[in-house]
């Protein structure tokens, strides 16, 4: 919503970068800062009038996060309470601040969440539930400092990646138009450091995306697989908004293939509909598990799953304290079934790309645990600190992307 917002009152440039961190900021700490702030409360945080959290969570965000003076923050905080709610109001604020101030970040982590690198230590230092700090480090084989290092870098603004797609437009084109260098990885890819990517001609002429680096290279890797004999259908199961379709169908194009799109929800069909027009795919609306198989199968079949994007974090700051630990245990069930799906569709012979950005085991190799899978890593050229396979896990502290993984089904012949 912030950037329609933005767009809409005219913010721009200083202004907009500077609202953007202070309402995505607050926004992804919100957890935290409500265990700091009802430590301030003389009385249970949710019987403070809601519009009134919002602002202790903006003035305790600015206090404890950001560079900004601490009588700065104090004051627009009181005055905006002032001008949005009651005098009163702003006195209640003034007050809880002050006692916010007297401690840091670290000293409110040392406070409430105990001294030390512990797993919850951890978790509230870097603005994460600490479940999900838990899950992190599973995946991470239960190494303790490369868990640190993946939730720092968690809680770090992510720089926004563009995809040129082949044959629509080019990474120098890009680049000329908005500045960033090309993804270490991708061939597509440019990393931007700022600036409003809907403003870039080729974005908004539909020749270009918006895509995180590590989802391009799912998308590569599947269409670049080793498979036997006809390789002309390819087929995106889950394909809502068009990310992965757009790319998979500017690749099949090339090589004189066709891909085909489904997507249960119809608007997010028709976000897919408007980026995959150009090259001709078909997009039809349906719950994949009740797909019937076409005569011959798919020869490549993606599934990117719904998940519960844990992996995607950075970009979604919100998502963090939403998520419950009980989503993956839905998700999951969800995500086996659509692999059924996925291996019926696809023809002996041809092979099934399993994804998620989600680096949860639950989401991940538990799912594909069983198949027939070929090693994925090579289809990563020039990607290091991909494990011993056979599936991939990519990571912002490793890879600069979102946590995307990757395993790799062959159908057998
Ligand atoms: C992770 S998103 C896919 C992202 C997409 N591949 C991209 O790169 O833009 C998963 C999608 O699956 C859709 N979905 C959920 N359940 C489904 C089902 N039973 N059948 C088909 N699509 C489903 C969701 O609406 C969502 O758009």
């Amino acid at each position: 919503m912030l950037p329609n917002l933005l767009r809409e009152l005219g913010v721009t440039g200083r202004d907009a970068a500077l609202a953007t961190e202070l309402g995505y900021g607050t926004v992804r700490c919100s957890g935290v800062l409500d265990e700091i702030l009802a430590a301030c409360v003389d009385r249970p945080l949710t019987e403070v009038q809601p519009a009134v959290q919002d602002l202790l969570r903006l003035g305790a965000y600015q206090l404890l996060r950001t560079r900004i003076p601490p009588h700065a923050a104090v004051s627009t905080t009181i005055d905006l309470t002032r001008a949005t709610r009651s005098a009163r109001a702003a006195g209640f604020v003034n007050a809880v601040l002050r006692r916010v101030t007297q401690r840091d970040w670290t000293q409110w982590a040392d406070e409430l969440a105990g001294v030390g690198s512990s797993q919850r230590g951890l978790a509230f230092r870097t603005a994460h539930p600490e479940w999900i700090a838990a899950a992190f480090a599973v995946a991470l084989g239960d190494d303790l400092a490369e868990t640190e290092a993946a939730l720092v870098a968690d809680d770090l603004r992510p720089q926004t990646h563009l995809v040129a797609w082949p044959g629509a437009s080019t990474v120098d084109e890009l680049i000329s138009a908005a500045g960033g260098e090309p993804g270490p990885y991708s061939p597509y890819a440019v990393r931007l450091d700022g600036g409003d990517p809907a403003a870039i001609d080729a974005v908004r002429d539909r020749r270009a995306g918006v895509q995180d680096e590590g989802s391009q290279l799912c998308a590569i890797a599947l269409a670049s697989a080793p498979i036997v004999g006809r390789d002309e259908r390819w087929l995106d199961l889950c394909a809502g908004p068009g990310g992965k379709a757009a790319l998979l169908a500017a690749l099949a194009a090339e090589r004189g293939a066709t891909l085909y799109a489904n997507e249960l929800r119809p608007h997010r069909a028709e976000l897919v509909r408007s980026v995959v027009q150009r090259w001709g795919s078909e997009v039809t609306v349906a719950d994949a598990r009740a797909l019937e198989p076409i005569e011959g199968g798919y020869d490549r079949v993606l599934l990117d799953a719904p998940c519960t994007g844990l992996g995607a974090l950075r970009r979604r700051p919100e998502a963090r304290w939403r998520r419950e630990p009980s989503d993956v245990v839905e998700l999951a069930a969800l995500q086996r079934e659509l692999l059924a799906a996925a291996l019926r569709l696809v023809r002996p012979g041809g092979v099934v790309a399993y994804v998620t950005c989600s680096p949860h085991v639950s989401e991940t190799v538990e799912i594909v645990d069983g198949q027939q899978l070929v090693d994925a890593r090579p289809l990563f050229a020039g990607v290091d600190g991909l494990g011993d396979g056979p599936w991939v896990q990519l990571w912002p502290h490793r890879h600069g992307t979102d946590a995307m993984f990757l395993a790799l089904i062959a159908k057998p012949e």
